[in-house]
């Protein structure tokens, strides 16, 4: 019999379960059900939750802002609460210069690899554009994220449409290769990343998970490789990529795991346990030296080419209206329940910035 829900559920073979419990709340450490029946939370909603579900200062900060304002796009607008995270976490995370928003950890990663390419792009290094990993490494289903972190149980009917990496071998302090100790192994791996960034001159980065490989099989690096390979990259003038969604914000111990590790990433990602579990929201973060370069006019077409949904320009807002453009094209996408008088303001102030804009450029 099949399972008669209409959710299809993520990494489930759907014919294998025919009922799931039903979570109606949660409370604490533990999720129940429409039965009553309680569950401990042991995933932490996929490592999501820091401090439990249903924590009345959490929801009660929520709803305080859900009635002020619930979602203002940051396509050329700001809001004060993003504006405030982004210092706290720059402050929080030594090196970072600015914060790049996105909503899930993975599409975070797709924001970093992104930054990384078009870094060396800007630059003018158009060869740089190799990407250099581990063996192992998860950072999302999506398909950059699963390019440079190849598992094969999970990836491996895409690996056609996937672009290619290249791949060293990880420390694995619960398996290591036979004839080899922890420190030897180790060094072998250090070894292979140098060669390889010494002799290629084409590799723009190297994505690594900082502090342990999680869902590529729980494994913890030995205590000095994400230095050393940070060090290899800084000799090697290689981007080093760190993705912490899984392990940062108190997972592995220290809210910036890369602290711990003694490294210096120029770009890091953060997502699950950043909102506590609450909401979906992930975070990129890059150093100056990274900002710097996709500065320019407009016209250079050096700023970053990345923005989701969940994330006008000026002579829109002297108008007092927000819209976006593709190129030429002037799109207007008002809420569905607009009534039909602020559509005509909405035209009548786009008309109006038409006309300010072929007057400037005249
Ligand atoms: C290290 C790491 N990076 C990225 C991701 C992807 O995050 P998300 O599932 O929010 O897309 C995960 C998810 O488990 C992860 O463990």
């Amino acid at each position: 019999m099949k399972n008669q829900s209409y959710v299809w559920h993520p990494n489930t073979q759907m014919l294998e379960w025919l009922k799931f419990p039903k979570i109606v709340r949660g409370n604490g450490m533990w999720l129940i059900d429409q039965d009553g029946n309680k569950f401990l939370d042991g995933v932490a909603s996929m490592w999501c939750n820091v401090w439990g579900h249903s924590k009345k200062e959490l929801v009660d900060v929520i709803i305080k802002q859900t009635k002020k304002l619930q979602h203002s796009s940051l396509f050329n607008f700001t809001n004060e609460p993003i504006e405030i995270l982004a210092k706290k976490l720059t402050k929080l995370s030594p090196g970072m210069a600015q914060v790049f928003f996105s909503d899930n950890g993975s599409t975070a990663m797709e924001v970093s690899i992104k930054m990384a390419l078009q870094y060396w792009n800007n630059l003018g290094l158009k060869n740089k554009t190799k990407i250099t990993t581990l063996e192992n490494g998860y950072h999302g289903d999506t398909f950059g994220a699963m390019s440079v972190g190849y598992v094969p149980e999970f990836f491996s009917k895409f690996r056609t449409k996937l672009f290619s990496t290249v791949q060293f071998p990880v420390p694995n302090s619960y398996h290591m290769p036979n004839n080899f100790t922890k420190n030897e192994f180790t060094d072998y791996c250090l070894e292979k990343i140098d060669k390889k960034l010494c002799e290629d001159e084409s590799i723009a980065a190297f994505v690594m998970e900082s502090g342990a490989q999680v869902a590529g099989g729980v494994n913890i690096y030995p205590v000095r490789f994400q230095k050393q390979v940070n060090e290899i990259c800084r000799k090697y003038d290689v981007l080093f990529v760190l993705d912490e969604i899984a392990t940062g914000f108190g997972r592995l111990g220290s809210m910036v795991e890369y602290k711990n590790q003694k490294c210096r990433p120029d770009i890091v990602s953060f997502g699950k346990m950043l909102t506590g579990g609450y909401l979906t929201l992930a975070a990129t973060l890059m150093t100056k030296k990274i900002s710097d370069s996709f500065l320019g006019r407009f016209s250079e077409m050096k700023h970053l080419f990345h923005g989701h949904t969940y994330t006008v320009f000026d002579e829109g807002k002297k108008h007092h209206i927000f819209f976006r453009t593709l190129g030429n094209i002037i799109m207007l996408v008002p809420p569905l329940a607009i009534s039909k008088k602020e559509i005509n303001l909405l035209i009548d102030g786009t008309l109006d910035t038409i006309k300010g804009i072929t007057r400037l450029t005249k």
